[in-house]
């Protein structure tokens, strides 16, 4: 094959196609020995000989041809016994015990001449040997021993002249595995309509239309829903998608990091349209790979994964987040993802993009001015759930898991169920404006953040302060009420 390539490689402009093509070598020398060399139908083991092909060593030839003669002059010499004996059925054999041996029936044991040398009695019959039969045995057997010897060694010069080349082999290789990537990915553009992205020094990305280069294959033709990204210091930086589960968020960020990673490896891409700023490096969490083996719990690997982002990207990288926060209580989580947030929005900088559940993340519009808020259409209807895999912009404000929970076969009371607790826990939480008590956490005059987001946490203690006419206490009333305050309030979990 290699020649047909190499020639198809030359005289092209691509510097690295050039470089491949030059690192293509035939060595013809070593080709015209292993084709001239090699019989068509090498055996698996070199024990039986039989590999090496006929003509290629005038010795070799010859002792094969002795060995091969010798079992011609047996065949010849079983008939002349026939002939002189009258033994019609005189048989030569051959065994590794008793090697060769003329086999005469019982039948005919009076006629044996004095000239056989009984070697051998079986049920039926006698064995034989004689002078000339012994004689031959041992040429045919060393000539087909030495045949295997000459095969063998010609294996082991052919096997040295090989690694003599060995450098051009490996670069040969590893020129032949590159283009085979250039290949494919050549091919995959061509094929399904990929675009040539425009890299950019500028730390941005505006993709039109993008699709997820391995859904957008497997599934249908024409299922998959492009999306647009953009990203950019005017636009925003950091990106929060919200919306159901199942609705596309996973792979929409995925997407984008898969996009951007096929620009940056010289592929074209999946989209319209690409323009895709110069990155250092990928991030992504993604997904909750328990690694329990390791002594990790999902929630440790999904910390861990955090903290190397947030500790490595740059203004450069691109981070992609599934899903913060998913491992633990959910307050923990959501005040876990909204300081990663910030973090990644005040001190990092970087081009992000977070699917998260926690829709209270969107609040966060309000204070930082380079995020966005987005979201994946869904059309409800009669209690019904549509995805439509579109991104639009915007926060969702609700999470539809209890309809997901349905599409899923979970039992409809349990369901129902649910959507009872889910108007309960939601009528709780509202302030008197129908607002969420998550609020976004205001900065203070030091610039350090008062989480209010644990106002979740109402106690019966706090309505009896609420309560309490502190005026008309006594000293004894407003002790003994503290008292009690204090009591109560011990059973309340530390936050923090
Ligand atoms: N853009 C899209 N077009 C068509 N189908 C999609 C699209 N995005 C996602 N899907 C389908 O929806 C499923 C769930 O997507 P996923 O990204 O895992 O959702 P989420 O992360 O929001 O729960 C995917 O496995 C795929 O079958
Ligand atoms: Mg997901």
């Amino acid at each position: 094959m290699l020649p047909r390539l190499k020639a198809r490689l030359t005289d092209r402009t691509a510097s690295l196609i050039t470089e491949i093509e030059q690192s293509l070598h035939l060595c013809p020398e070593l080709h015209a020995m292993l084709t001239e060399g090699l019989a068509d139908d090498c055996p698996l083991a070199t024990a039986d000989g039989g590999y090496i092909r006929a003509g290629f060593d005038e010795e070799l030839d010859n002792l094969r041809q002795l060995a091969q003669g010798g079992k011609e002059w047996i065949a010849r010499y079983q008939a002349a016994q026939i002939d002189e004996t009258g033994i019609p059925n005189i048989k030569v054999g051959f065994n590794k015990v008793f090697g060769y041996y003329l086999e005469v029936t019982n039948a005919h044991r009076d006629r044996v001449p004095a000239t056989f040398m009984r070697k051998q009695t079986l049920k039926n019959c006698e064995r034989y040997i004689t002078p000339e039969l012994k004689e031959y045995e041992e040429k045919v057997l060393a000539a087909d021993e030495q045949a295997k010897e000459r095969e063998l060694w010609l294996f082991q010069t052919m096997r040295d002249s090989v690694h003599e080349h060995l450098r051009q082999l490996q670069e040969t290789a590893a020129a032949l595995a590159r283009l085979d990537v250039f290949a494919g990915l050549a091919e995959l553009a061509a094929r399904r309509g990929w675009v040539q992205p425009e890299m950019s020094d500028q730390i941005v990305l505006d993709i039109e239309e993008g699709r997820h280069p391995v859904l957008d294959t497997t599934m249908p033709q024409g299922a998959f829903v492009p999306n647009d990204a953009t990203c950019s210091a005017e636009d925003g930086m950091l990106m929060i998608i919200t919306g159901p589960n199942m609705a596309g968020k996973s792979t929409y960020i995925r997407q984008i990091a898969l996009l951007t990673l096929l620009a940056h490896v010289g592929s074209f891409v999946p989209a319209k349209r690409a323009t895709i700023g110069l990155t250092d490096r990928i991030f992504a969490r993604v997904g909750a790979s328990d690694e329990l083996s390791r002594g990790q719990s999902t929630f440790m690997v999904e910390m861990v994964e955090t903290a190397r982002i947030l500790n490595t990207a740059t203004p450069r990288s691109l981070v992609i987040l599934d899903e913060i926060g998913r491992g633990t209580s959910t307050y923990d989580g959501l005040a876990l993802a909204w300081s990663i947030t910030e973090y990644l929005h005040d001190r990092v900088g970087c081009r992000t993009w977070f699917a998260t559940h926690y829709h209270e993340l969107t609040q966060l519009s309000e204070s930082m001015p380079r995020l966005v808020n987005l979201n994946v259409a869904v059309r409800e209807w009669d209690d019904q759930v549509v995805f439509l895999h579109r991104i639009i912009a915007g926060g969702a404000d609700k999470s539809y898991g209890i309809h997901v929970a349905r599409l899923a076969g979970v039992p409809t009371a349990v369901n129902e169920r649910a959507k009872d607790i889910l108007a309960q826990l939601e009528h709780d939480h509202r302030d008197q404006f129908d607002r969420s008590t998550i609020a976004p956490p205001k900065s203070s005059s030091g610039g350090a953040l008062q989480m209010t987001l644990f106002g979740y946490c109402d106690h019966p203690a706090l309505d009896e302060l609420r309560g309490l006419d502190v005026g008309s206490l006594s000293a004894e009333e407003a002790q003994a009420a503290l008292q009690r305050l204090q009591t109560r309030a011990q059973e309340i979990p530390a936050i923090g």
